[in-house]
């Protein structure tokens, strides 16, 4: 078999298909488009000379080669990133790449924490992948990144996770709502009104739902919407109430908002720094556990 002109890019395209069984979601996440990956791996069929996938509809299948590949490709690729990471590290002390994934409401204070960080290190090169909770949990269980932030940290013994800072969840009207003005609201009143709701697979909407389930208090989903921005538009605009970490809100608050004061509200949460167990971290990536651990308090929001 001929297979010397094949490439890492066309591994990693590979692996990322046969992972997430499909072309669009590979590309995406590889930041390329769908035809790039598609010529990736055809050159790769090409080069072993069996076909790797088949597609039947819009499912995605390994074939027999494929499974094979699988195994090998995950290994290679992974002993890969550790020498690079080896030769970042002998290269000098805090160089290479450092890659985080987080959860979409991270976002709000993830990158504050990030700036101070490449000011001091600026030889390390950062890839932040800001995905919902279903995702990231996808990233972590294939071992994608150094470090994850999370606000539901899965359940086993595979994983280390660490509580870095509060993520209290609260209950957003418009500002003009009546409730905005009450005080010790009970929680089966809200049950007469209509909320807006992030996408299954988010770990906010998640919490929400347990808590709601758990205190028998009915919940009237008006509409389900994939960013916690437009939540809180919809919300200023009238549209009903939602739940969102208090993240959410800092460090620019609105006027258009109000924090509900509702009985069993906020719901006490935290921040979590996650990883697979026994992972061994990169240099780059305990550096930044390090200062994540020293610099998280500042950013604490105002309670
Ligand atoms: P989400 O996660 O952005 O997926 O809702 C937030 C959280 O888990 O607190």
């Amino acid at each position: 078999m001929a297979t010397t002109r094949v490439t890492l890019r066309q591994l990693h395209a590979f692996e990322a298909v046969a992972r997430l069984r499909s072309f669009s979601r590979a590309a995406e996440e590889m930041h390329v488009t769908q035809p790039a990956v598609s010529k990736q791996i055809r050159l790769l069929s090409e080069e072993i000379g069996l076909p790797l996938l088949e597609q039947i509809g819009k499912k995605v299948f390994l074939t027999e080669a494929g499974e094979q590949l699988v195994a090998t490709c995950a290994d290679w690729l992974e002993t890969w990133d550790r020498f690079e990471q080896s030769i970042a590290d002998l290269k000098g002390l805090k160089q290479g790449r450092l890659r985080i994934a987080t959860v979409t409401t991270a976002k709000y204070f993830m990158p504050r924490i990030l700036g101070p960080f490449c000011s001091e290190y600026p030889g390390v090169d950062i890839a932040m992948e800001v995905v919902n909770r279903d995702r990231l949990l996808e990233r972590l269980f294939s071992n994608r990144d150094d470090l994850y932030v999370m606000g539901v940290p899965p359940d086993g013994r595979d994983i280390e996770s660490e509580p870095l800072i509060a993520n209290d969840l609260v209950v957003l009207a418009a500002a003009s709502h009546p409730l905005a003005e009450r005080a010790r609201i009970p929680m089966h009143e809200l049950s007469a009104h209509h909320f807006l709701v992030r996408e299954q697979g988010s770990g906010t909407r998640m919490t929400v739902e347990h808590v709601f389930r758990e205190n028998k208090v009915p919940f009237q989903v008006r509409m389900e919407l994939g960013s916690n921005e437009a939540i809180k538009q919809a919300v200023a605009g009238g549209l009903g109430l939602t739940v969102l970490s208090r993240s959410t809100l800092y460090p620019v608050g609105t006027n258009d908002l109000a924090v509900l004061d509702v009985e069993g509200f906020p719901i006490r949460r935290a921040w979590y720094v996650v990883r697979p167990k026994g992972k061994q971290l990169s240099v780059v990536a305990e550096t930044f556990l390090h200062y994540l651990r020293d610099h998280i308090q500042m950013l604490a929001p105002r309670p």
